[in-house]
């Protein structure tokens, strides 16, 4: 039993509300004058709320309802849950432009959005650009006409940022997709084929 009963415990809690979960082994009496035996202390917190949130969406043009951990990142929800694992996830820092898809029409990284950022947008994957019977869209079938991957691992990501980018730069420069495709990086292909793949894929979908 503590010196001071019951009240010396809770004046020590007091004293030390943001310690959490766990318990203080003290090697001496704490500075609470509280004496000996004072060894072990055990202050909780209230118990952890779990919360979750609700999210109404557009992607590839289907009405989606999701409910998530707000720390949930957008990549997560549509690899994880929505099962659209055409978008990659390459290094999780926004680095590699692997997860890139668009949002509300601009690409953007869904590795460095949260999923409840896109409540009420429109999202396309690289599952989204085909058209319904299965013809590649443009920008896709340039990609494979000027043979712009190796491995594929880059190919989604790249193929979402050409096509915002052609959108936002018709007539393009070599130089301008360039340093528009800064941020999609490729292990592979040296980007010369890219380059001249984005340039197909502009001019065939009239950019
Ligand atoms: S996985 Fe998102 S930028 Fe690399
Ligand atoms: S084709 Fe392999 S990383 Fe780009």
């Amino acid at each position: 039993m503590l010196a001071g009963g019951p009240d010396a415990v809770r004046a020590v809690a007091v004293a030390l509300p943001h310690v959490g979960r766990r318990s203080i082994v003290a090697g001496s009496a704490p500075a609470t004058g509280i004496e000996e035996p004072a060894r072990r202390i055990r202050i909780t917190h209230p118990k952890e709320e779990h919360v979750a949130v609700t999210l109404s969406l557009t992607v590839n043009g289907k009405a989606v309802t999701a409910t998530v951990d707000p720390r949930t990142l957008l990549v997560e929800l549509i690899r994880n849950q929505l099962g659209l694992t055409g978008t990659h996830v390459g290094c999780d820092t926004g680095q590699c432009g692997a997860c890139t898809v668009l949002l509300d029409g601009r690409a953007v990284k869904a590795c460095n959005l949260l999923a409840a950022q896109a409540n009420g947008a429109s999202v396309t994957t690289i599952e989204g650009v085909a058209a319904a019977d299965g013809t590649m869209h443009p920008m896709q079938a340039a990609f494979k006409e000027c043979h712009g991957l190796q491995c594929g691992f880059c190919t989604p990501g790249m193929v979402m940022s050409a096509i915002d980018l052609v959108n936002r730069h018709p007539k393009a420069s070599e130089a301008a997709i360039r340093e528009e495709l800064e941020g999609n990086l490729c292990r592979c292909t040296g980007y010369h084929n890219i380059v001249k793949a984005v340039q197909l894929g502009a001019a065939s979908m009239g950019k």
